[in-house]
């Protein structure tokens, strides 16, 4: 079973784009992946602003990413590229820490006239950590995501987008492992 960590990168304690990460972990689990969630926040800050690798919560998540088959980076947009936070983290990633996986990039915005940080801001920095195959990603935007009773519900004109990018990232998953998984 292709494992999967699930990143959000945002500061935010009522992030939308922890709330659109988990709902693609939850249908990438339904698809027949090992998915560990996970959040830049919730690591200790002075360990991130001191670029300390070795505090055991920090190497435990590297880890989880160096030993994962694939991962989904998703962040919020800030000044028209990925956050600070997810930045601290990823400049703790040795440097081809994303050789051999597949990457699904995916951010959250505004404004749709940032939709291009997909591709601009976000896609070559998991290029230069040495991702194998960054598949197509996507950008949501804000109001576009919202909770209901602790489900996440999209609009209609993100799901649909979303599922597909979501189903692109698991085909490439399932097709590097192999004829006898999925
Ligand atoms: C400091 C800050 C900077 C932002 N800069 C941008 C931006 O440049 N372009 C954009 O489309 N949205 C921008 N936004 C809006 C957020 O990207 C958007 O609301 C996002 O969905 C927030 O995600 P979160 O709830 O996970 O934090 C900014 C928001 C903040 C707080």
């Amino acid at each position: 079973m292709p494992t999967i960590v699930a990143l959000s990168g945002s500061p935010s304690a009522t992030s939308r784009t922890a709330a659109l990460t988990d709902h693609a972990a939850d249908l990438l689990r339904a698809d027949g992946h090992s998915v560990r969630s996970a959040r830049a926040r919730d690591l200790p800050a002075d360990a991130l602003l001191s670029a300390d690798a070795r505090h055991p919560a920090i190497a435990d998540l590297l880890a989880a990413i160096t030993s994962a088959d694939g991962v989904l980076v998703a962040s919020p947009v800030y000044k028209a590229a990925y956050s600070g936070v997810l930045k601290t983290l990823l400049d703790l990633l040795p440097q081809y820490a994303l050789a051999g996986k597949t990457v699904l990039p995916v951010l959250t915005g505004g404004t749709q006239a940032h939709v291009l940080a997909v591709d601009y801001a976000l896609r070559p920095v998991l290029s230069a950590l040495g991702a194998h195959h960054v598949v197509p990603g996507w950008f949501v935007l804000d109001r576009h995501i919202r909770t209901e009773g602790g489900a996440v519900v999209l609009a209609e004109e993100a799901e649909r987008p979303l599922r597909e990018v979501v189903a692109g990232f698991s085909a490439a998953l399932h097709a590097r492992a192999g004829p006898l998984t999925g």
